[in-house]
């Protein structure tokens, strides 16, 4: 087999590992691993395996499409979907046997539509917005919601089995924001109850809560960044600090090599422009792959082991590194390069490479795709 020109490798040891360490910290709740936008770009169906065979008793994706395709692959373990346009058909999703999120008398009324067309009942968890403001019912709205929901649950199409809210500065464990929120949600259980409805599961915390916050473990925490061994909030530790290891590493071959003389203006619009005899490599991935423009001369790669800096803008199919720099300079063309990696050799992480971009490691392994191959290796292959 030809070796790919770039590839993200995906360990599923460590999303086994990921997985078991997430358990223990949240220990007393059910463990809801997030897979949607294909498992943040890991492979939704890999990962869920993974995560099923590590002890996670729930998945969570966004859309009802995620679902039925985790069903198709022949997932049949608790799955809660989250996103929905007014006019979907709930009644596939019911009949698959998922759990759907209610936030909106509107859209409840949908779901008991959906589950009487396919005669059977809707498992359902009713969002409330605690602060937000993205999903979920408003506090002023909260009540009409759950009476609804009474009244369903007694017409039998409905059972409410959650009640649930998304938090909103969880990455950062001091902000006022969070004990806000759990207040709000304390508030509208009492509502909620009070109107008859009494859920199993109560769920609020997301990777950086469960990670930082026992007192938003509830019954369930939901992780996603965790679970792919990536920190959720990187002010406050790294991956490491908090026992998790990151699947993805993104690996290239070098495409060429060349010599350049100082002065030699690098990529489009000459944004770095060499300053001594070096050696330039051309990386065979670009923005088309998910390679954040924002990043040009900024980022890092390794090769032979040695850093390297990406000189120049990053391009669609492609981008430069300089391996004088890094002192990799004998690197020859179709030699490895880690773009990033776990960090165990020194490579740089995605963590580096949100640094260098501006933006969250969430953003940098999602938006991987395009031409790149995508591997998995681990027990859990
Ligand atoms: C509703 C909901 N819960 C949980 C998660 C998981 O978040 P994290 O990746 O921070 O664990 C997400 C992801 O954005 C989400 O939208």
């Amino acid at each position: 087999m030809i070796r790919p020109h770039a590839e993200a490798v995906v360990d599923l040891d460590a999303v086994a590992n990921n997985v078991t360490r997430l358990t223990r910290v949240a220990a007393g709740a059910a463990l809801m691993v997030v897979v949607k936008a294909d498992g943040y770009g890991h492979g939704m169906v890999p990962i869920a395996r993974a995560a099923r065979a590590a002890g996670a008793s729930w998945l969570g994706v966004a859309l009802l499409d995620e679902a039925l395709a985790l069903r198709a692959s022949g997932d049949t373990g608790r799955l809660l979907c989250w996103l929905a346009v007014p006019g979907v058909d709930f009644g596939a999703v019911i009949a698959a046997d998922v759990d759907v999120a209610a936030s909106s008398t509107a859209q409840l009324d949908e779901i008991a539509a959906g589950a009487g067309r396919v005669q059977r009942r809707a498992r359902v968890h009713l969002k409330v917005d605690t602060g937000l403001s993205r999903n979920g019912c408003s506090s002023q709205l909260w009540p009409q919601l759950v009476e609804s929901a009474a009244t369903w649950q007694r017409n039998g199409r409905v059972e409410v089995v959650g009640v649930w809210s998304h938090l909103a500065c969880a990455d950062e464990p001091d902000h006022p924001a969070n004990a806000a929120q759990e207040r709000v949600l304390d508030e509208s259980l009492d509502v909620a109850r009070a109107a008859g409805v009494t859920p199993q599961l109560v769920h609020l915390a997301n990777s950086p809560a469960t990670l930082t916050r026992p007192s938003s473990h509830r019954d369930l925490v939901r992780v996603g960044l965790a679970t792919y061994g990536l920190s959720p909030a990187p002010d406050v530790g790294s991956a490491g600090d908090f026992g998790l290891r990151p699947a993805m590493a993104l690996r290239a071959r070098l495409a060429a090599v060349r010599r350049v003389p100082a002065g030699a203006g690098v990529s489009y619009g000459h944004t770095h422009v060499t300053t001594q005899p070096t050696t330039l490599g051309l990386v065979p991935i670009g923005y088309a792959e998910g390679i954040a423009v924002s990043a040009s001369n900024n980022a890092q790669v390794a090769v032979r082991g040695r850093r390297c800096p990406q000189v120049g803008r990053v391009c669609m199919d492609q981008f430069v590194v300089d391996l004088g720099a890094g002192g990799a300079d004998d690197a020859g063309a179709g030699d490895e390069v880690v773009v990033f990696g776990p960090g165990d050799d020194g490579e740089p992480t995605a963590q580096d490479w949100a640094a260098a971009s501006g933006t969250i490691a969430y953003e940098v392994v999602t938006r991987l795709g395009g031409r790149l191959f995508r591997t998995h290796t681990g027990a859990g292959r």
